[in-house]
This record gives C-alpha cells, sequence and structure tokens, in this order.
C-alpha cells in the first residue's frame, strides 16, 4: 500500500492568508479578547498559527467530536469526545475548524456552543469543500474553498497520518 501526495495549497499560500484572517478578526474584535475554541484534532495548526498572528488578547479552548472513523468517507454519525475546559457564557468566541465539508460536525458544535451563551460567536475554518454540503452552516471567514478531494496535512488526516504536512495535499491511496 503506498500513498501519492500532490500539493493543492503551499505552505506560503497558507501563512499568508492567516495572516490575512488574523489581521481582520485582529480588526473586528478591537479593544477586546477573544476567546478561540479548536475542534481537535484537525484544527490545531490552524488555530496555534492563527492565534500567534492576532494583535488582540486571546485564550484557548478546546473540544473533540468525531464523526469520520478511519475512512475518507463520513459515516455521518458525530460523538462528543472531549468538553471545554472552561464556560463560555458572556465571552466572545471564535470556533476555528480545519475543514467544512458535509456541515454535520460544524452545525452539531454550533448549536451546543450556542446554547452556552457566549456573548458573541464567530466560526472560523480554513478549508471549504461547498460542493460535499449536506447540512448548511453560517460560516464567517474561510480560507480557502477547495474542489471535492480529500486533503491531508496542516492538522488534515488520513487514518490518523500526515497532520504535521506543512502544505495540504490532495492524496491518493493504491492499496
Ligand atoms: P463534516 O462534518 O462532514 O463537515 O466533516 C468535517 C470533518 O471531517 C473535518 O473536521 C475533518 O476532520 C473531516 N474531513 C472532511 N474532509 C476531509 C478531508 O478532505 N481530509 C481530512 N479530513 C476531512
Ligand atoms: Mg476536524
Amino acid at each position: 500500500m503506498s500513498d501519492t501526495i500532490s500539493v493543492l495549497i503551499s505552505e506560503e499560500q497558507i501563512d499568508k492568508r492567516i495572516q490575512e484572517m488574523a489581521d481582520q478578526l485582529s480588526k473586528d474584535y478591537r479593544g477586546r479578547s477573544v476567546h478561540m475554541i479548536c475542534v481537535l484534532k484537525g484544527g490545531v495548526f490552524f488555530m496555534t498559527e492563527l492565534a500567534k498572528k492576532m494583535r488582540i488578547p486571546v485564550t484557548l479552548d478546546f473540544l473533540s467530536v468525531s464523526s469520520y472513523g478511519n475512512s475518507t468517507d463520513s459515516s455521518g454519525k458525530i460523538t462528543f469526545g472531549k468538553d471545554l475546559d472552561e464556560p463560555i457564557d458572556g465571552r466572545n468566541v471564535i470556533l476555528v475548524e480545519d475543514i467544512l465539508d458535509s456541515g454535520r460536525t460544524l452545525s452539531y458544535v454550533i448549536e451546543i456552543l450556542k446554547e452556552r451563551n457566549p456573548q458573541s460567536l464567530k466560526v472560523v475554518t480554513l478549508l471549504d469543500k461547498p460542493d460535499r454540503r449536506v447540512v448548511d452552516v453560517d460560516v464567517d471567514m474561510t480560507g480557502f474553498a477547495i474542489p471535492d478531494e480529500f486533503v491531508v496535512g496542516y492538522g488534515l488526516d488520513y487514518a490518523q497520518k500526515y497532520r504535521n504536512l506543512p502544505y495540504i495535499g490532495v492524496i491518493t491511496s493504491a492499496d
């Protein structure tokens, strides 16, 4: 079994786009602080990069859900894993996700967060595959819209592998 990975979005392109997103968010929340929530594990590389580039006070928390198992096709079933460490009521929350695919994961997480009464909630995703949408999701900011291909790198995995690639690549596996 061997995987072939071809670069779709380079490290330089990602870095530049995340800087733009951080600049915009720093402007949007000027004079306030934000509480960034990362959906583990895929969102972790994006969130830390985004947080490093922000010019306002930032706090961080993490939650995990899973919808995929080890295959490249969504099972449609979402399970909640790790919950947040801190309450979010009254805080300006930015939910950070790696990729918006069917929309099931984000719509599920957004509902849970809204019930906890944040002062505001923005949703930011690095990637979006609009062709795959099953559930409508209101996203405030997207890094890159990509075609309907399975991608890895920058936090995204295939069977838990390739998360640490510094770029986004399209994977084709020949088993
Ligand atoms: P959704 O619930 O279908 O929107 O799926 C979102 C989750 O599926 C993401 O958080 C990823 O973990 C995973 N996912 C969707 N597309 C890809 C992909 O192309 N590569 C790796 N993971 C993906
Ligand atoms: Mg994810």
